[in-house]
């Protein structure tokens, strides 16, 4: 786990709420949404690229270069949306002599028009972008298989405009990845975006080792609880933890992790008045709240 908040991190910047003073005081920081998977422990790939990824790939010897050289173990990257906080590390990712990115057909067109990252990084490195599709398995280096699922179909703000036909109501502007390695039965499912829990989530979760899973908010009415707006956790396309946590408790078997916290969810902020009683019901579900550096073996 290279990041575990949502967009803004945890201390947020600009915001003097008692978790973020906290943590600002204990430096006990989230860095944002970011994982890093690997088949083998030699090819890894990313799975997002937050604005915090030089900090991210400085703390994780895994991904450190051969002495020596300027390769690293990177092959590259996949992407679960087109939100800045999931994308805008792309851009410090251009030193690379070549850069493969994995993203769905909508995020790929958000990158190449909304946020331009795709033409952006063309003089730096050797972009190769494919397109990834729900239901189709896609065979990584080291034995890595990444099968994409549809999660939600919340543009990013910047691109709730974008020209153009049919992107509308796809179902595949954010997804999550089922991750399996070639000859083992281990299965890690990464899903930090969950607009609401589908058929096919209970699929994807069915027989999985771990689920890493969107724990942006707490309850759906968190966030106007705080900043007094009028935008729900299911508005903004994430599944509070309080109505995702019924789904845990009727599919034992899997190690469930919430990732991409928001720095309003008390959860975020470990110990801090608030977190008692959901913790105890996430311990009782098999759950509990990832960490930034975590490592995860399946
Ligand atoms: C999200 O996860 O909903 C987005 O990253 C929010 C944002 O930063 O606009
Ligand atoms: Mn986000
Ligand atoms: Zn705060």
């Amino acid at each position: 786990m290279l990041g575990t908040s949502a967009g803004g991190g945890v201390p947020q910047w600009n915001c003097g709420c008692g978790g973020c003073t906290t943590a600002r005081r204990t430096g006990t920081a989230r860095t944002q949404d970011c994982l890093a998977v690997s088949a083998d422990g030699a090819a890894w790939y990313l799975v997002n690229a937050s604005p915090d990824l030089r900090g991210q790939l400085l703390a994780a010897p895994e991904l450190a270069p051969a002495p020596g050289s300027r390769e690293t173990p990177l092959r590259g990257a996949l992407l679960t949306s087109a939100e800045l906080d999931h994308t805008l590390g792309l851009l410090t990712l251009r030193e690379a002599a070549a850069l493969t990115v994995h993203a769905t057909l909508p995020v790929r067109y958000a990158l190449h028009s909304g946020f331009p990252v795709g033409p952006l990084l063309a003089p730096y490195t050797k972009a190769r972008w494919h397109t990834v599709a729900p239901g189709q398995p896609v065979e990584l280096d080291g034995g890595l298989r990444a099968e994409p699922l549809a999660l939600g179909g919340k543009r990013p703000r910047y691109a709730a405009d974008l020209p153009g036909e049919g992107w509308e109501g796809r179902s595949d502007w954010v997804v999550g990845y089922r991750f399996t390695a070639a000859g083992s039965r281990s299965c890690a499912v990464y899903a930090p975006g969950l607009a609401a829990w589908t058929p096919a989530v209970d699929r994807a979760v069915a027989g999985a080792d771990v689920v890493i899973l969107d724990g942006t908010f707490s309850t759906d009415d968190e966030l106007a609880g705080r900043t007094g707006g009028a935008r729900t956790s299911r508005g903004m396309g994430h599944l509070a933890v309080r109505d995702s946590l019924p789904h845990l408790a009727r599919l034992p078997g899997p190690r469930y992790l919430y990732t991409h916290l928001n720095n309003t969810n008390p959860l975020a902020h470990p110990g801090s008045p608030g977190t008692g009683a959901l913790a105890r019901e996430l311990a009782a579900a098999g759950a509990a709240v990832a960490e930034d550096g975590m490592l995860i073996e399946v």
